[in-house]
């Protein structure tokens, strides 16, 4: 199913982090659904977007500059809008207490009929897609192949679908606007599909002064697979988790990004084949939810801030 032998997506996942993944089996036409249904959504009156404002559960509508994913360089959050899709988990079932798990917000079936079908069925098909690469990293990192697929890793996952849609305003690194500021992503691997505006950009040297950018170039149909920080730690460091960014360039732009990470109570520890006496665990075992918690809160504590400050400015003006 990948575009290239084992041995190669291993080489390009020691290298960048990144690779592509071409006939994974969803259906081209259906992905062109995916993206016509997500504009649709993106189209509508601001106020019926707001109704289906974020809640805690981490589901739901993300309106521009909501997340502020690199604040020490940006002067305000992302220029983009997001939607947020879960696995649906019904109130009345016990899970649905857990962080990041319960109903999802849909959009009223009288303005976007077969939204709903869409992006489950969507839902489904990716996931099916990410448990297939998992046994390419597990056999490539010399475990089972199923290894990750056990419930308590991708049997029962917490896996999110966020439609994106970034404005059509030029990113300007040296002033602080960015589509998406500097981050990687939390969880096992995340699938990207994109349209074909450039935009997303990573950097395979985190450390490096000055930081080195280099484009991902879109490939329609394709995904674009991101391996993410707990897989770093799962592999203690074989794998990286790659800062990677997104820069506007005047065009409208729209991605899908599909986040995979274990169950809630996986604790995430090196591996069996990641360690020896030379080279001991480097982090110290978490669990998933528990990292899962911290990150989100990170991630839009910065625009906490940001209403603070808004509303400290608006206060001195009056
Ligand atoms: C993300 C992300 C990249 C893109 O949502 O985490 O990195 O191209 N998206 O939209
Ligand atoms: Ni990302």
């Amino acid at each position: 199913m990948a575009n290239s032998s084992n041995g190669n997506d291993q080489q390009a996942s020691l290298d960048s982090g990144f690779f592509y993944v071409i006939n994974h089996g969803i259906d081209k036409k259906f992905m062109d659904e995916v993206f016509s249904q997500s504009k649709k959504f993106f189209s509508l009156p601001m106020e019926e977007k707001m109704k289906l404002l974020r809640n805690e559960k981490n589901r739901g509508y993300t309106p521009v500059f909501d997340e502020h994913l690199d604040p020490v360089n940006q002067i305000h959050g992302d220029y983009k809008e997001g939607y947020y899709i879960g696995i649906e988990v019904p109130e009345d079932d016990s899970d649905s207490q857990k962080p990041f798990c319960g109903p999802n917000k849909w959009p009223c079936a009288d303005i976007l009929p077969t939204w709903r079908e869409t992006m489950e069925k969507y839902h489904e098909e990716a996931l099916e897609v990410a448990r297939k690469v998992s046994r390419l990293i597990a056999l490539a990192l010399e475990l089972n192949f199923d290894y990750f697929d056990h419930p308590e890793m991708l049997g029962k996952p917490i896996a999110t679908l966020r439609l994106l849609h970034y404005e059509d305003r030029t990113s300007e690194p040296d002033k602080g606007i960015f589509g998406a500021g500097a981050h990687s992503d939390f969880g096992l691997i995340t699938l990207l599909a994109t349209d074909d505006i450039v935009g997303l950009q990573i950097c395979k040297n985190r450390d490096a002064k000055p930081q080195v950018w280099e484009y991902v170039p879109p490939l329609k149909g394709a995904f674009i697979v991101n391996l993410g920080d707990m897989l770093e730690r799962w592999s203690n460091d074989i794998y990286r988790s790659t800062l990677h960014r997104v820069l506007g360039n005047g065009q409208e732009r729209y991605s899908i990004a599909y986040f995979v990470e274990p169950n809630h109570d996986c604790v995430v520890e090196c591996l069996p084949t990641c360690q020896s006496e030379k080279n001991p665990p480097k982090f110290p075992p978490i669990k998933c939810q528990d990292y899962l918690l911290q990150s989100v809160k990170l991630e839009y504590e910065a625009d906490t801030m940001l209403t603070f400050r808004l509303t400290y400015w608006i206060q001195l003006f009056w």
